[in-house]
């Protein structure tokens, strides 16, 4: 695999747990969403939601055949990839379609974060591959863009706070134990683990260059909204 994301081994690595864990989670928001169509909804809000469903599907292949590209044959990749999608289709039958509508807004909430740090501080410019820069710019723009139709959804369809909650935790611990996997098999798990620079730039890329978890605790409040837990009232 190339190193695409300057030229580091880390950051490039820690940049694909997303673009993998995206190919399955973007199915399932595309999938959940789609299911709202056939509840009582406004005539407007549906055709944002027809256009949220395309874009999450286009998102969803896109990254897909970006990640064919750039994984190659790394069987660390395509283990994480099958974990991310057989988890998903596992567990996606147990919960009901408000509690799967809240993880969409939850899911929608981090991806908007995520997407602001990326656009906001100009992070697509340390990636040295024009096919990452396009398929960043063009994903992160929408992902902000639509990131608060969930809440109207949740809105119209009545969804109460416990829903709202469990959907959120739900969600939320998912995409945490995923990327946690994730930099496990795709890290840790690599000769490179013994490379000092891959020490040094993961220490960069939270701390000082990149500042991932300062910059993800100041924007959280930038697309935090009170319908995510409460609805509105
Ligand atoms: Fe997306
Ligand atoms: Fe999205």
């Amino acid at each position: 695999m190339s190193n695409w994301y300057q030229n580091s081994f880390f950051k490039t690595q820690f940049v694909t747990v997303f673009n993998i864990l995206t190919v399955s989670g973007e199915t399932f928001v595309a999938e959940s969403m789609e299911l709202a169509l056939s509840e009582p909804l406004d005539p407007a809000t549906k055709k944002l939601v027809e256009k949220f469903v395309r874009e999450e599907h286009s998102h969803s292949h896109a990254t897909h055949g970006f990640n064919k590209k750039f994984c190659g044959d790394d069987w660390r990749a395509h283990l994480f990839h099958r974990i991310c999608s057989s988890f998903i289709s596992l567990c996606e039958p147990l919960v009901s379609t408000n509690i799967k509508l809240s993880m969409v807004a939850a899911s929608e909430f981090w991806t908007a974060n995520a997407a602001s740090i990326v656009l906001d501080h100009q992070l697509i410019q340390n990636m040295n591959e024009p096919a990452a820069k396009q398929l960043f710019e063009w994903h992160c723009k929408e992902e902000i863009a639509h990131s608060r139709l969930p809440l109207l959804v949740m809105d119209e369809m009545k969804i109460n706070p416990l829903e709202r909650f469990i959907g959120f935790l739900l969600s939320s611990l998912t995409e945490f134990w995923m990327i946690a996997l994730g930099c496990i098999l795709l890290v840790l798990t690599s000769p490179q683990i013994f490379n000092p620079k891959t020490w040094y730039d993961g220490f960069t890329f939270f701390f000082t260059d990149e500042k991932i978890l300062f910059r993800t605790m100041t924007t959280m409040s930038k697309h935090f909204e009170r319908q995510l837990l409460w609805g509105k009232t």
